[in-house]
Protein backbone atom coordinates (compact mmCIF):
# COMPACT_ATOMS: atom_id res chain seq x y z
CA UNK A 1 0.00 0.00 0.00
CA UNK A 2 1.32 3.51 -1.23
CA UNK A 3 0.75 6.13 1.30
CA UNK A 4 -0.10 9.49 0.60
CA UNK A 5 0.98 12.50 2.55
CA UNK A 6 -0.69 15.87 2.01
CA UNK A 7 1.58 18.77 2.31
CA UNK A 8 -0.92 22.02 3.32
CA UNK A 9 1.80 24.39 3.85
CA UNK A 10 0.42 26.55 0.49
CA UNK A 11 -2.38 26.65 1.84
CA UNK A 12 -0.83 28.90 4.83
CA UNK A 13 1.17 30.92 2.43
CA UNK A 14 -1.91 32.10 0.53
CA UNK A 15 -3.38 32.80 4.37
CA UNK A 16 -0.26 34.16 5.06
CA UNK A 17 -0.25 36.80 2.09
CA UNK A 18 -3.43 39.03 4.01
CA UNK A 19 -2.34 38.06 7.09
CA UNK A 20 -5.76 36.89 8.20
CA UNK A 21 -7.04 33.72 8.76
CA UNK A 22 -7.99 32.01 5.60
CA UNK A 23 -8.15 29.94 4.22
CA UNK A 24 -7.10 27.88 7.10
CA UNK A 25 -4.51 25.23 6.89
CA UNK A 26 -6.56 23.03 9.47
CA UNK A 27 -9.22 22.78 7.24
CA UNK A 28 -7.48 21.54 4.44
CA UNK A 29 -5.88 18.91 6.27
CA UNK A 30 -9.08 18.08 7.72
CA UNK A 31 -10.46 17.70 3.74
CA UNK A 32 -7.21 15.95 2.74
CA UNK A 33 -8.60 13.36 5.56
CA UNK A 34 -11.85 13.34 4.20
CA UNK A 35 -10.30 12.90 0.58
CA UNK A 36 -7.92 9.91 1.60
CA UNK A 37 -5.12 11.35 2.54
CA UNK A 38 -2.94 9.03 4.83
CA UNK A 39 -0.93 11.58 6.32
CA UNK A 40 -0.78 15.19 6.17
CA UNK A 41 2.75 16.92 6.01
CA UNK A 42 3.83 19.91 7.55
CA UNK A 43 6.85 22.37 7.03
CA UNK A 44 7.26 24.88 10.09
CA UNK A 45 10.05 27.00 8.48
CA UNK A 46 12.42 29.15 10.57
CA UNK A 47 10.99 32.39 8.87
CA UNK A 48 7.76 30.90 9.41
CA UNK A 49 6.71 32.02 6.42
CA UNK A 50 4.03 29.47 5.72
CA UNK A 51 3.03 27.06 8.67
CA UNK A 52 3.10 29.02 12.17
CA UNK A 53 3.52 27.69 15.58
CA UNK A 54 0.05 27.87 16.15
CA UNK A 55 -0.74 25.63 13.09
CA UNK A 56 1.18 22.85 14.81
CA UNK A 57 -0.48 23.17 17.72
CA UNK A 58 -4.13 23.16 15.94
CA UNK A 59 -2.74 20.62 14.08
CA UNK A 60 -1.72 18.36 16.72
CA UNK A 61 -5.31 18.65 17.88
CA UNK A 62 -7.61 18.21 15.05
CA UNK A 63 -5.83 15.61 12.70
CA UNK A 64 -6.85 11.57 12.98
CA UNK A 65 -4.19 10.50 10.25
CA UNK A 66 -0.42 11.22 11.42
CA UNK A 67 1.17 14.38 11.04
CA UNK A 68 4.74 14.50 9.44
CA UNK A 69 6.51 17.60 10.76
CA UNK A 70 9.10 18.63 8.25
CA UNK A 71 12.25 20.51 10.10
CA UNK A 72 15.56 21.67 9.95
CA UNK A 73 17.60 20.65 12.17
CA UNK A 74 18.05 23.10 14.80
CA UNK A 75 17.96 23.62 18.64
CA UNK A 76 14.14 25.65 18.28
CA UNK A 77 12.54 22.57 15.97
CA UNK A 78 13.65 20.21 18.38
CA UNK A 79 12.12 21.70 21.63
CA UNK A 80 9.16 22.03 19.24
CA UNK A 81 9.10 18.45 18.10
CA UNK A 82 9.70 17.12 21.82
CA UNK A 83 6.71 19.34 23.00
CA UNK A 84 4.51 17.89 20.42
CA UNK A 85 5.79 14.02 19.63
CA UNK A 86 4.86 14.13 16.07
CA UNK A 87 4.22 10.78 14.61
CA UNK A 88 7.02 11.40 12.24
CA UNK A 89 9.50 14.01 11.75
CA UNK A 90 11.27 14.76 8.28
CA UNK A 91 14.44 16.44 9.17
CA UNK A 92 15.02 19.11 5.57
CA UNK A 93 17.77 21.33 5.00
CA UNK A 94 17.11 25.10 5.28
CA UNK A 95 18.41 28.11 3.49
CA UNK A 96 16.67 31.24 4.03
CA UNK A 97 16.76 32.68 0.93
CA UNK A 98 15.75 29.76 -0.93
CA UNK A 99 12.30 29.70 -2.36
CA UNK A 100 11.67 26.06 -1.58
CA UNK A 101 13.75 23.02 -0.25
CA UNK A 102 15.80 22.59 -2.95
CA UNK A 103 18.29 20.08 -1.84
CA UNK A 104 18.64 16.88 0.07
CA UNK A 105 20.31 17.14 3.54
CA UNK A 106 24.40 16.51 3.28
CA UNK A 107 23.49 13.84 6.54
CA UNK A 108 27.56 12.04 5.16
CA UNK A 109 28.65 15.90 6.15
CA UNK A 110 27.08 16.33 9.59
CA UNK A 111 27.13 12.52 11.02
CA UNK A 112 27.88 12.95 14.41
CA UNK A 113 25.67 16.27 14.60
CA UNK A 114 23.15 14.80 13.06
CA UNK A 115 23.17 11.31 15.09
CA UNK A 116 22.93 13.27 18.07
CA UNK A 117 20.06 15.25 17.20
CA UNK A 118 17.74 12.50 15.64
CA UNK A 119 18.49 10.37 19.18
CA UNK A 120 16.00 12.18 21.14
CA UNK A 121 13.51 12.40 18.83
CA UNK A 122 13.46 8.93 18.52
CA UNK A 123 13.83 8.40 22.85
CA UNK A 124 10.07 9.83 22.33
CA UNK A 125 8.83 7.56 19.85
CA UNK A 126 9.04 9.90 16.60
CA UNK A 127 9.78 8.15 13.17
CA UNK A 128 12.75 10.17 12.04
CA UNK A 129 13.08 10.57 8.35
CA UNK A 130 15.95 12.62 6.62
CA UNK A 131 15.53 14.26 3.12
CA UNK A 132 17.91 13.15 0.87
CA UNK A 133 18.99 13.17 -3.17
CA UNK A 134 19.22 9.76 -4.39
CA UNK A 135 23.02 9.43 -3.40
CA UNK A 136 24.12 6.28 -2.06
CA UNK A 137 26.59 7.68 0.70
CA UNK A 138 23.90 10.18 1.88
CA UNK A 139 21.24 6.71 2.14
CA UNK A 140 24.04 5.20 4.05
CA UNK A 141 25.02 7.81 6.24
CA UNK A 142 21.23 8.34 6.73
CA UNK A 143 21.40 4.70 7.93
CA UNK A 144 24.61 4.84 9.77
CA UNK A 145 22.97 7.92 12.14
CA UNK A 146 19.87 5.24 13.16
CA UNK A 147 17.15 7.25 10.50
CA UNK A 148 13.90 4.36 10.33
CA UNK A 149 12.73 6.42 6.81
CA UNK A 150 14.47 8.32 4.18
CA UNK A 151 12.86 10.80 1.82
CA UNK A 152 14.28 10.57 -1.60
CA UNK A 153 14.16 14.37 -3.32
CA UNK A 154 12.32 14.18 -6.76
CA UNK A 155 12.73 17.73 -7.28
CA UNK A 156 15.66 17.43 -10.16
CA UNK A 157 13.58 14.13 -11.82
CA UNK A 158 10.24 16.74 -11.64
CA UNK A 159 12.55 19.94 -13.28
CA UNK A 160 13.94 17.97 -15.79
CA UNK A 161 10.76 16.83 -16.53
CA UNK A 162 9.16 19.97 -17.00
CA UNK A 163 11.76 21.92 -19.14
CA UNK A 164 11.41 18.81 -21.38
CA UNK A 165 15.13 17.81 -20.27
CA UNK A 166 13.77 14.18 -20.65
CA UNK A 167 17.19 12.54 -21.00
CA UNK A 168 18.37 13.61 -17.72
CA UNK A 169 14.99 13.49 -16.22
CA UNK A 170 15.05 9.49 -16.92
CA UNK A 171 18.56 9.09 -15.62
CA UNK A 172 17.68 10.76 -12.60
CA UNK A 173 14.33 8.54 -12.17
CA UNK A 174 16.77 5.46 -12.98
CA UNK A 175 18.85 6.88 -10.27
CA UNK A 176 15.79 7.32 -7.59
CA UNK A 177 15.19 3.71 -8.31
CA UNK A 178 18.10 2.15 -8.29
CA UNK A 179 18.73 4.11 -4.73
CA UNK A 180 15.04 3.27 -3.68
CA UNK A 181 16.14 -0.10 -3.74
CA UNK A 182 19.30 0.68 -2.16
CA UNK A 183 18.26 1.81 0.92
CA UNK A 184 15.10 -0.51 1.40
CA UNK A 185 18.54 -3.39 0.78
CA UNK A 186 19.54 -1.59 4.37
CA UNK A 187 16.41 -1.99 6.10
CA UNK A 188 15.39 1.81 5.36
CA UNK A 189 11.62 2.61 4.75
CA UNK A 190 11.67 4.81 1.81
CA UNK A 191 9.51 7.80 0.53
CA UNK A 192 9.65 10.24 -2.01
CA UNK A 193 8.75 13.88 -2.72
CA UNK A 194 8.69 17.32 -4.00
CA UNK A 195 7.80 18.65 -7.36
CA UNK A 196 5.21 16.28 -8.23
CA UNK A 197 2.11 16.74 -10.36
CA UNK A 198 -0.19 14.34 -12.06
CA UNK A 199 2.49 14.33 -15.12
CA UNK A 200 5.44 13.19 -13.16
CA UNK A 201 3.82 10.89 -10.00
CA UNK A 202 3.01 7.60 -11.71
CA UNK A 203 7.18 6.36 -12.61
CA UNK A 204 7.78 7.03 -8.35
CA UNK A 205 4.65 6.09 -7.41
CA UNK A 206 5.42 2.46 -9.52
CA UNK A 207 8.89 2.32 -7.76
CA UNK A 208 7.68 -1.16 -5.29
CA UNK A 209 10.24 0.21 -2.30
CA UNK A 210 8.39 3.48 -2.09
CA UNK A 211 5.68 3.52 0.65
CA UNK A 212 5.01 7.15 0.64
CA UNK A 213 4.99 10.22 -1.08
CA UNK A 214 4.85 13.42 0.34
CA UNK A 215 2.87 16.43 -2.39
CA UNK A 216 1.82 19.68 -1.82
CA UNK A 217 2.29 22.43 -4.01
CA UNK A 218 0.89 21.10 -7.19
CA UNK A 219 -2.83 19.69 -5.24
CA UNK A 220 -3.32 23.31 -3.75
CA UNK A 221 -2.71 24.65 -6.72
CA UNK A 222 -4.39 22.55 -8.73
CA UNK A 223 -7.58 22.82 -6.29
CA UNK A 224 -7.88 26.62 -7.22
CA UNK A 225 -9.29 25.27 -10.38
CA UNK A 226 -10.63 21.81 -9.40
CA UNK A 227 -11.14 21.96 -5.69
CA UNK A 228 -9.29 20.26 -3.19
CA UNK A 229 -10.92 17.07 -2.67
CA UNK A 230 -11.06 16.05 -6.19
CA UNK A 231 -7.48 17.08 -6.90
CA UNK A 232 -6.13 14.94 -3.87
CA UNK A 233 -8.31 12.09 -5.35
CA UNK A 234 -7.25 11.97 -9.11
CA UNK A 235 -3.56 12.39 -7.58
CA UNK A 236 -4.47 9.23 -5.11
CA UNK A 237 -6.44 7.31 -8.59
CA UNK A 238 -2.86 8.04 -10.14
CA UNK A 239 -0.82 6.78 -7.80
CA UNK A 240 -3.05 3.40 -7.42
CA UNK A 241 -3.21 3.03 -11.01
CA UNK A 242 0.85 3.32 -11.39
CA UNK A 243 1.13 0.41 -8.01
CA UNK A 244 -1.24 -1.38 -9.90
N1 LIG B 1 8.78 16.37 0.95
C1 LIG B 1 9.60 17.26 1.55
C2 LIG B 1 10.65 16.75 2.47
C3 LIG B 1 9.43 18.64 1.35
O1 LIG B 1 10.26 19.52 1.96
C4 LIG B 1 8.37 19.09 0.54
C5 LIG B 1 8.12 20.54 0.36
O2 LIG B 1 7.87 21.14 1.58
C6 LIG B 1 7.54 18.13 -0.05
C7 LIG B 1 7.79 16.78 0.15
C8 LIG B 1 6.39 18.50 -0.91
O3 LIG B 1 6.83 19.15 -2.06
P1 LIG B 1 5.78 19.87 -3.00
O4 LIG B 1 5.11 20.92 -2.19
O5 LIG B 1 6.64 20.41 -4.10
O6 LIG B 1 4.82 18.82 -3.48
Amino acid sequence: MLRLGVNIDHVATVRNARGGAYPDPVRAAKMAEEAGADGITAHLREDRRHIMDADIDALMDALTVPLNFEMAATDEMLMIALRHKPHAVCIVPEKREERTTEGGLEVSREENKLAHFIAPLRDVGCRVSIFIAADQRQIEAANRIGAEVIELHTGAYCDFHAEGRFDERDAELARLREMASFAHSLGLEVHAGHGLTYDTVQPIAALPEVMELNIGHFLIGEAIFAGLDPAIREMRRLMDEARA
